[in-house]
């Protein structure tokens, strides 16, 4: 389906483009998603959604989450988050995959599939079939009343809006709120966190859209950063734990509406293979924060350096090493882990965006493309 873009009941406003007002939006719309689930002084995540069916999920044998494309990478961030925390067997699939490959599915397993529209084709046929299995099924939608949101047993509505853009942003920081949402009160409910631990991770999540502003608002910086590379034939993003993911969707962003070759890898697999590309045209976007694996990644760019590729770092600003080793730096405020990836995926929004525009290509509906893919 195209998107009609002459739809009158959204104001573009002072933006350029679409994707640029929804990147912009994200403060509001990571608050919009956890506004009224934050409750009693702060204490305590209520998903209502999921009231009737959340015993099942505490007691869940496993936690497999379906996808396509950015929700897919929203999935992953769930996945180190339930596991972590919950102590839930997780799996994440490609919709398109689990569908057809025969999967095992047991009775105590729990169905979850992730998307903005709500009517991705493969995902809803995923969802079906695991449904007729026997499975609990849910749903984390943007779309109200979309069809996997009325498929699914229960679920949970992101509020980030009506995302116009083909690439989504918005959307992707809505799920994983919601989807971090989930992994703190499963962790609560299964005991497996404190009552201290829950409270500091709700208020690292209370946090989040002022630190996305602060983000926001180095956008000139970004912007500058972009101009020198726009004209690359390829882009490498690496990034560990939490930012793996985040890496992923970093470079999903570059070639979805600049076109530029871009792959997002895990950074500990770069010398298996990646390592190989890298010369002095190569950039080498690293996603890092004051993370356990902060050190493995500063190891991984002395690697990258050593091979003279260009390096963009995301960084913390208590950052004191990859800082020094950088070409170039996107800064983001601290916080915990848990969060990190709703803070360090916004400066690679922007920077995939500029480069796009730089490159006078259409932003809003890339070539090829679709908002919803219903087709299979
Ligand atoms: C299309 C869109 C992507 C989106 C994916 C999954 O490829 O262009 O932005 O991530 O579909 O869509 P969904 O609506 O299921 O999240």
């Amino acid at each position: 389906t195209k998107v009609d873009l002459s739809i009158g009941d959204l104001e573009k406003g002072d933006f350029e483009h679409y994707m640029l007002k929804e990147i912009f939006e994200q403060p509001k719309t990571i608050q919009d998603t956890y506004r009224g689930r934050i409750k009693a002084d702060q204490k305590e995540i209520v998903l209502g959604g999921l009231l009737d069916v959340f015993p099942k999920i505490v007691n869940a044998n496993r936690i497999i989450i379906i996808g396509c494309g950015t929700s897919w990478h929203a999935a992953l961030v769930a996945e180190y988050l339930i596991e972590e925390y919950a102590r839930i067997p997780v799996e994440v699939e490609y919709a398109s995959e689990f569908r057809y490959r025969k999967p095992i599915i047991n009775p105590g397993d729990v169905v979850m599939a992730i998307s903005q529209s709500g009517e991705t084709a493969d995902t809803l046929a995923a969802l079906k079939m695991a449904k007729a299995q026997g499975a609990l099924i849910l749903g984390i939608c943007n779309v109200v009343g979309s069809s996997i949101a009325r498929e699914t047993d229960a679920g949970v509505y992101t509020h980030a809006g009506t995302e116009i853009g083909v690439a989504s942003t918005k959307a992707f920081t809505a799920q994983v709120t919601v989807l971090t949402l989930f992994a703190f009160k499963l962790a609560k409910e299964r005991g497996k966190i404190s009552q201290e631990l829950y409270e500091q991770l709700i208020g690292e999540m209370l946090a989040i859209p002022d630190k996305v502003q602060t983000i926001l608002l180095s956008h000139p910086n970004i912007k500058k950063v972009a101009e020198k590379y726009k004209d690359a034939i390829n882009a490498l993003y690496l990034g560990r734990g939490y930012l793996f993911p985040v890496a992923l969707e970093g470079a999903l962003k570059l070639k979805e509406i600049s076109y530029m070759h871009a792959e997002g890898y895990a950074a500990g697999e770069m010398k298996h293979g990646p390592i190989a590309l890298v010369d002095d045209n190569l950039p080498v976007v690293v996603v890092s924060a004051k993370d356990s694996y902060y050190e493995k990644v500063v190891s991984n760019i002395q690697e990258v350096k050593a091979r003279k590729g260009n390096v963009i770092a995301v960084v913390t600003e208590d950052d004191n090493g990859l800082r020094n080793m950088a070409n170039d730096l996107f800064e983001v405020p601290e916080s915990h882990p848990a969060v990190a990836a709703l803070l360090a995926v916004v400066p690679l929004q922007l920077f995939a965006y500029y480069i796009a525009v730089m490159r006078g290509c259409n932003v809003d509906q890339p070539r090829n493309l679709a908002k919803s893919v219903t087709v299979e």
